[in-house]
């Protein structure tokens, strides 16, 4: 069975971005096994500092994963800078890092209508500096995620089923 590595972009309890990754969870339950990464435990990224055990534990996972999803919420315009600082971390050393061939997937959240359209460009531009290997499909956004979150879960079954459908075609590349 191959291994998702879930990486959510937001840290705070009630995160949707955090929901929306149970909510396909629950629905790929069976297909795949899951990881997450604890993003939020990292330091700053700094490149004096070579022997941190968060950092390599977070590099293992990915190189261990066969596919990285990411879901994420937008900040200003961007990507939340806890999921920047960590892919900078796994992206060393420069084209030859853990992210090179990776299999990579973008879900998007937030507040507003867009759905964090523009971090996801973002986003997926930086994993091809990485050299992953984003997997082409339409945009998977959830706009005005926090409305559509039930007990801590997405709750749009449509989000849910476009999405799910997605995945499995990206755990069939695997
Ligand atoms: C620092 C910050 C910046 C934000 N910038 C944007 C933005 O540029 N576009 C947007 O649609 N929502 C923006 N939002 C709203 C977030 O999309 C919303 O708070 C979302 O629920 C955060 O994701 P989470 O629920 O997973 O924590 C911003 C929120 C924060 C805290």
């Amino acid at each position: 069975m191959r291994t998702l590595l879930f990486i959510c972009g937001s840290l705070r309890a009630a995160s949707s971005a955090r929901g929306t990754q149970r909510a396909l969870q629950a629905a790929l339950a069976g297909a795949c096994a899951f990881d997450e990464a604890d993003i939020g435990v990292l330091p700053h990224y700094n490149a004096d500092i070579t022997d941190n055990p968060e950092v390599e534990a977070f590099k293992r996972q990915v190189a261990e994963a066969d596919g990285v999803v990411f879901v994420t919420p937008e900040y200003n315009y961007g990507i939340p800078g806890v999921l920047k600082n960590a892919i900078d971390w796994a992206s060393r050393p420069g084209y030859a890092s853990v992210f090179k061939d990776k299999p990579a997937f973008v879900i998007t959240v937030s507040g507003g209508a867009l759905g964090g359209a523009r971090a996801q460009f973002q986003l997926k531009y930086a994993l091809s500096a990485m050299l992953a290997r984003v997997f082409p499909y339409q945009e998977i956004v959830v706009p005005t995620a926090n409305d559509k979150m039930k007990d801590g879960v997405l709750a749009d079954e449509a989000i849910i089923s476009f999405a799910t459908t997605a995945l499995t075609a990206f755990i069939a590349e695997l």
